[in-house]
């Protein structure tokens, strides 16, 4: 399947990103602990340029702990501060309130010997639709700052929020780029709903997610609905729209209904806790 979107504003959130980069001492940049690569934008690289960079692995909750581990070592290898998290949680931001600090030391430094004390760090946040980056700052900042939603695709406009006295974020509309090299980034993008369920094929989709399943998680489609794994993987869908009966009129099976169903499930947590890839795979 071949994904590709890129709604205008996002054009111009891009614009807005490189203006505002001048102000800030670093980058740190929200993405899907399930596919931290593919939901990472390629563009922050050129944009941030040489300032301090941080990545936090979010929905680390829906993750694969034993990935996520390896995502971690993987991402401070190309010198990157990381930090796993749950962004709905609270009690993470002392944490990462002090990496924040650590990654901006040198400029604290510098600042101090010119006499600036306790001027805050200033941090760009970024992260593709849906990544969980109103929710972060809703719960960093303590109080309801930005209105978080599912709605991929649907920008915010640019806003500062002083969290504490020693960072202040600038918050950026969620963008994507213009163009997916690799087809199976636009397809875990879509499996993470980060792209709009109107213009995908969801039994496509699903489909991929079984051969996945299949490949890398054996089990997980057996235990959950009660499949022969060894089956082809239509077979499979089939067995699902049978067990959770989703059904069209006539009593024929509904393989759309059952698509959904298993995406939802695999988007909810309730496949249990699923990474869709891994970093042996990047040649980087
Ligand atoms: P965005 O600003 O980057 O577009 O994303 P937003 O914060 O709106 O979050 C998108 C969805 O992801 C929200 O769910 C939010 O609750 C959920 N989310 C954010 N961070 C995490 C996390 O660390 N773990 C999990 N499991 N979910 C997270 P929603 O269904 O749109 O809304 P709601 O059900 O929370 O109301």
């Amino acid at each position: 399947m071949n994904i590709q979107w890129y709604p205008g504003h996002m054009t111009k959130a891009r614009r807005m990103m490189q203006e505002d980069i001048k102000l800030i001492d670093i980058v740190i940049e929200l993405v899907d602990a399930r596919i931290p690569l593919s939901s990472k934008n390629p563009d922050i690289d050129s944009l941030a340029g040489q300032k301090s960079r941080m990545i936090l692995l979010n929905k680390y909750d829906l993750a694969d702990p034993e990935h996520t581990a390896e995502w971690e070592r993987w991402f401070k290898g190309q010198g990157f501060y990381v930090y796993k998290l749950d962004a709905r949680k609270g009690g993470q931001m002392k944490a990462i309130t002090n990496i924040i600090q650590e990654a901006c030391k040198e400029k604290i430094e510098r600042d101090r010997k010119r006499g600036i004390i306790n001027r805050p760090v200033r941090a760009m946040i970024v992260g593709i639709p849906n990544v969980g980056k109103s929710t972060f700052i809703n719960t960093y900042a303590g109080k309801a700052c930005t209105k978080t939603g599912n709605k991929p695709g649907v920008t915010k406009g640019k806003q500062w929020i002083r969290l504490n006295k020693n960072v202040e974020l600038l918050d950026t509309p969620g963008i994507l780029w213009p163009k997916f090299d690799d087809p199976a980034v636009g397809e875990r993008l879509a499996l993470i709903g980060s792209i709009k369920d109107e213009i995908l094929n969801i039994s496509e989709l699903s489909i991929r997610l079984i051969e996945f399943l299949k490949e890398f998680y054996s089990g997980i489609l057996a235990e959950r609905y009660a499949v022969d794994e060894n089956c082809d993987k239509i077979a499979i869908l089939e067995k699902i729209a049978e067990v959770r009966n989703c059904r069209q009129k006539g009593n024929v099976l509904d393989l759309d209904k059952a698509s959904k169903l298993l995406i939802d499930d695999f988007r909810s947590g309730k496949l249990g806790r699923l990474t869709l890839e891994f970093p042996q795979e990047q040649k980087i």
